[in-house]
Order: structure tokens, then C-alpha cells, then sequence
């Protein structure tokens, strides 16, 4: 790392600390305690997270489905394996979460170039002129084609669900910070949450298709393995 002569205030140095408590804190949580719910509050602050996060030229191109019953948790359990205490023998985060959300990323359906659904978003949500959003569907249009070869709706919905993903660590750092455990999860059968997620739920998979799962709650016990990752220097690389 190159020398940095300019230490950091006590007070930088302070939010750094609780900063990396909270990083160290959070872990995949296995099992939360059902007994403790996350407050109203607290899960309203986790939507504000993901509500106001970044996304690419400010499309939003993602939705949160929380689900909370009982009965519509268990209609995924039997795909969606890495949430469902199958390995642990118990009824995995899908039981025990004081809350479930699914992200769903936006299709073509919405998010391709000069789609009806972008005109209305660029001019009712972020409220451009005319002449501006002219220039944002012709950036967007070269962005999509040319830029990131952007082709098909699997790209699409590749690229929505990138933005999903800041959406989705914006809120577990920020429940980190709260001392709420969270586990994200990736571990279930794409077509089998399809067809659940439209028959029960009305969701249309040629608009909408479920990219990463998340749960918050209290963990029931410590986490069973210590925090492992690769050194710094096996990581970063400085040019
Ligand atoms: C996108 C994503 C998907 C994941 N899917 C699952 C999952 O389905 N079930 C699970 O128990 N953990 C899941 N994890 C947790 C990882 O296994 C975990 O983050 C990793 O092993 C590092 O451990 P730590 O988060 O406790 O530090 C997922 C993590 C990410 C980022």
C-alpha cells in the first residue's frame, strides 16, 4: 500500500471502527431466533437503504417482494435449498427470518432502450425536460448496443439484477450497523420460483424474474465458523 502522510481525525477513526465492527459482525446467518422480530422502524430504515441506493442511469430496474406469512414462505421450501435448513436439520432462515424478501429484476419487458416504461420513469420519477430524456434514450440505447453488449432480455435481466445486488448490500451493512442479522441467498431453482412467484404471487416472469433472496432477523446462536477471507494483498492490486 503506498505511505499516506495524512492520518484520520478521532472521529473518522471512530466511524471507521464501528464501520468494520459492523462488517465483522454480519455473517450468513443460518438460523435466526423466531422469536425476535426486527422492528417496523428499523426494517422501514433497511427499505430507505435500498430505495435510495445507486442503480445505472438511475433506472431502478429491480423490485422487493417481503413475504412474511407462513404459508407463502413454505410454498417455496422444497427448491429453495439454501434457505430451507435442509443441511442443518432445521427450518432454515425460509422458518425462522423475521423478514423474507425476493429481489426481482426487470426484463426487456421494461428495461430495454426507449421502452414505455422508461419514458413514464424518466419523466414522472426523475422529471426530466423533454430535450434531456431525448439524450438519455439515445445514451441508454448506445449504452445497451454498443457499450456493455447489451442484446438479449438474459443481459437485461443480468444487468437489472446488478443493481439489485448494491440494493441488497446496502442493506445488510446497514442492518450490520443495527446489530440485525442477514443472510443472502442464492441457493434456490430458478424455474420452480418462477412458477410459484406467478401462480401465488401474480408475478409475471416476462416482466419481472427473481435474481437474489434476503433474510434479516436475530441469529439464534454464534455463527459456527470464524469470519475466512483472502489477504488483502492476494486482492487489491495497486497501479
Ligand atoms: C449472492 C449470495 C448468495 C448466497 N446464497 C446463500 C444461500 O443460498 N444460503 C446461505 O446459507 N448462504 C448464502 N450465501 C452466503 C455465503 O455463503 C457467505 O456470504 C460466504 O460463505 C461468506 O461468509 P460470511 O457471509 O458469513 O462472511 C450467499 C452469499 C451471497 C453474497
Amino acid at each position: 500500500m503506498p505511505s499516506d502522510s495524512s492520518a484520520s481525525s478521532p472521529a473518522s477513526r471512530e466511524v471507521q471502527s464501528r464501520i468494520l465492527e459492523a462488517f465483522n459482525f454480519r455473517h450468513a446467518c443460518k438460523l435466526f431466533d423466531p422469536q425476535r422480530k426486527v422492528g417496523e422502524d428499523e426494517f422501514n430504515t433497511l427499505l430507505q437503504t435500498a430505495r435510495l441506493s445507486p442503480s445505472s442511469f438511475g433506472m431502478e430496474p429491480w423490485q422487493l417482494l417481503v413475504i412474511q406469512t407462513p404459508e407463502k414462505r413454505e410454498l417455496f421450501r422444497d427448491f429453495l435449498w439454501g434457505a430451507n435448513g435442509a443441511s442443518y436439520g432445521t427450518t432454515g432462515q425460509l422458518g425462522t427470518a423475521s423478514h423474507f424478501c425476493i429481489f426481482l429484476a426487470h426484463t426487456g419487458a421494461t428495461m430495454k432502450h426507449h421502452s414505455d416504461y422508461l419514458q413514464k420513469h424518466l419523466q414522472e420519477i426523475k422529471q426530466l425536460p423533454q430535450e434531456v430524456i431525448e439524450f438519455y434514450n439515445g445514451a441508454y440505447q448506445k449504452f445497451q448496443e454498443h457499450d456493455f453488449h447489451i442484446e438479449n432480455d438474459r443481459h437485461i435481466v443480468d444487468w437489472s439484477a446488478r443493481q439489485a445486488y448494491i440494493a441488497l448490500a446496502n442493506m445488510m451493512t446497514a442492518a450490520a450497523l443495527m446489530h440485525i442479522d442477514s443472510c443472502p441467498i442464492e441457493g434456490f431453482e430458478m424455474d420452480s420460483t418462477c412458477a410459484v412467484l406467478q401462480e401465488h404471487f401474480g408475478i409475471d416472469p416476462e416482466r419481472l424474474q427473481p435474481v437474489v433472496m434476503v433474510a434479516f432477523g436475530y441469529r439464534a446462536a454464534d455463527p459456527a465458523f470464524p469470519k475466512t477471507r483472502r489477504d488483502m494483498a492476494d486482492i487489491v492490486t495497486w497501479a
